[in-house]
């Protein structure tokens, strides 16, 4: 068959007095009422219990447990890795068209089915506001499931090889040969969707370990993908002790492909133990990662002021400064400076901070302890710091949640370590640097920019002169993954702007493109003679 048209899930605004604010204020209130919701390990469909219990907390309100969830052990994980390969026979021989009908399902199941539920694990659970759950765990993930179906078809589908006379060539894209490994983070549902369904579309067979900050969500999804007809054994579900499970997973021959979202550090310590493990595998590993990013605005004077301020504010701030592509450093012309700065304070100020269960709060808390803890020490750190200068936020408390006001830096030094560095191993945050240079300095200052960009996963040029939008395009073109022109550093739509980055911030296989599933096929050239 052919996949229907494929176009974004239209996305719902929760508006004040609407009937989907009240289903999902409704939604809300029953997970709150359930709460704790114990959570199994599942594996080849059967719902383990371990009895080693750990605890998913809301990050607004931490003295309430929200989930309860069986950590996998030893046996738990070979038995997931043995059940996945059996499952492998029957998935891989399974026409494309049946697999994908499955993931195409559960895009239906979550519209229509699902949508307030798992919004609500969201919010309550990953510290997201509504508006901010419905672009991630709806719209994202409905598009990845049927966009993905897109692409697979159009790479099954590609044109034959050629043949010459007395010779039929074909060629044949098989799963990987073994399982896939997926590691998802907290601050995507829609990622931790997409991290085993991606491989699973493509015929594989998945171990998923969920963050110990998502995993309500990352349990529904795979409740939904259950209710489409998903067979037991495909996505093993194992959540628990990130390191005791990852160095059990990675000491199996059969492990084939890493797919990974997460902290940079990890993912360098991954791959080397990958490579340590060489020896072991019966195939070299395919390994795909998204780490994080130190991602820029350049405003140059030719920009539109109240746009690029507007922008900032989102991208900075949108969930807390959590989003892997959230802005962090802003590089302005000192022309237009005075304007920057008062419409980015006026806006600063309008900013509702407070728990997202109630809808009039823009801003929620920080996802654990940890990092509040990181950024703790990162706001000091500017404070004693000769060259910085805090002129907004640098306010935390963390007596009934894990809050930490939206932040802004201004440095004079354009190698300070909060413009030019990650500090503390934590990339993700609500803070933002700003440097201010002359504005006829403004190529040097992109090669300033491009010089510090260590991570390169998303960037911004404000400007409306084409002299300088060519010139920034130029100049900046490895220094992110992801660049927006007069538009934010943030909120990447599946379908239209593939996502991801390179240097110390990814593989740049690009969620949401056919790139990303190539990683998860291998080729076989079949020639016959007539
Ligand atoms: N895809 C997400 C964004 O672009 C991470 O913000």
């Amino acid at each position: 068959f052919k996949i229907p048209e494929i176009r974004n899930e239209p996305m719902k605004t929760y508006s004040p007095h609407s009937e989907e604010r009240a289903k999902l204020q409704a939604a809300l209130k029953e997970l709150r009422k359930k709460a704790p919701i114990e959570i199994p390990i599942l594996v080849n469909g059967e719902e383990i219990r371990t009895g080693k219990i750990e605890e998913q907390r809301i990050p607004s309100d931490h003295a309430t447990v929200l989930a309860k969830y069986h950590a996998a052990d030893h046996a738990t994980i070979d038995k997931a890795i043995k059940g996945a390969l059996t499952a492998k026979v029957n998935w891989e021989a399974l026409p494309f068209n049946d697999r994908a009908t499955i993931f195409l399902k559960a895009a239906d199941l979550l519209s229509v089915k699902y949508r307030y539920k798992l919004l609500a694990a969201t919010m309550l659970g990953q510290g997201k506001n509504a508006w901010q759950a419905e672009i991630d765990a709806a719209a994202e993930l409905i598009d990845f499931w049927r966009f993905n179906a897109k692409y697979a078809q159009e790479i099954y589908q590609q044109q034959p090889p050629i043949n010459s006379p007395g010779v039929w060539n074909r060629v044949e894209y098989r799963p990987l040969e073994g399982f896939v490994y997926a590691i998802a983070p907290f601050n995507f549902t829609a990622i931790g969707g997409n991290l085993p369904s991606a491989p699973a579309l493509m015929g594989n067979v998945v171990l998923l370990k969920p963050s110990p900050s998502a995993v309500l969500s990352n349990w529904i999804v795979l409740e939904i993908l259950r209710e489409a007809g998903l067979p037991d054994g495909v996505i093993q579900f194992v959540p628990g002790p990130a390191e005791d499970i990852t160095e059990q997973i990675l000491k199996s021959p059969d492990f084939a492909s890493l797919h990974f979202t997460g902290s940079t550090h990890v993912f360098k310590k991954l791959w080397r133990d990958i490579g340590n493990n060489i020896e072991i595998y019966k195939s070299y590993p395919r390994i795909v990662g998204e780490t994080g990013g130190k991602n820029f605005h350049v405003i140059h004077e030719s920009a539109n002021i109240e746009n690029a301020v507007l922008q900032t504010i989102r991208g900075a701030f949108e969930y807390a400064g959590q989003k892997c592509s959230a802005t962090s450093r802003v590089y302005v012309a000192d022309s237009v400076w005075d304007k920057f700065r008062t419409t980015l304070l006026t806006e600063h100020a309008k900013i509702k901070i407070g728990p997202v269960e109630d809808f009039k709060n823009f801003y929620g808390p920080v996802i654990h302890k940890a990092s509040f803890e990181k950024i703790k020490r990162y706001i000091e750190w500017a404070k004693d710091d000769a060259s910085s200068e805090i002129i907004a936020g640098g306010i935390y408390d963390d007596s009934k949640g894990y809050f930490v006001h939206p932040t802004i830096i201004v440095t004079s030094d354009p190698n300070s370590k909060t413009i030019a560095e990650e500090i503390f191993g934590q990339v993700h945050l609500p803070v933002l640097t700003i440097y201010v240079y002359k504005s006829e300095d403004y190529e040097k200052t992109l090669d300033l920019v491009n010089k510090t960009s260590e991570y390169a996963l998303t960037g911004a040029l404000f400007a409306q002169d084409r002299y300088a939008i060519l010139l920034g395009h130029n100049k900046l073109r490895n220094a992110s993954g992801n660049f927006y022109l007069n538009e934010k550093s943030t909120g990447a739509m599946v379908g239209q702007q593939p996502f991801g980055g390179a240097r110390a911030s990814g593989t740049n296989d690009k969620a949401g493109s056919a790139t990303l599933l190539y990683r998860f096929i291998s080729m076989r050239t079949i020639k016959e003679n007539f």
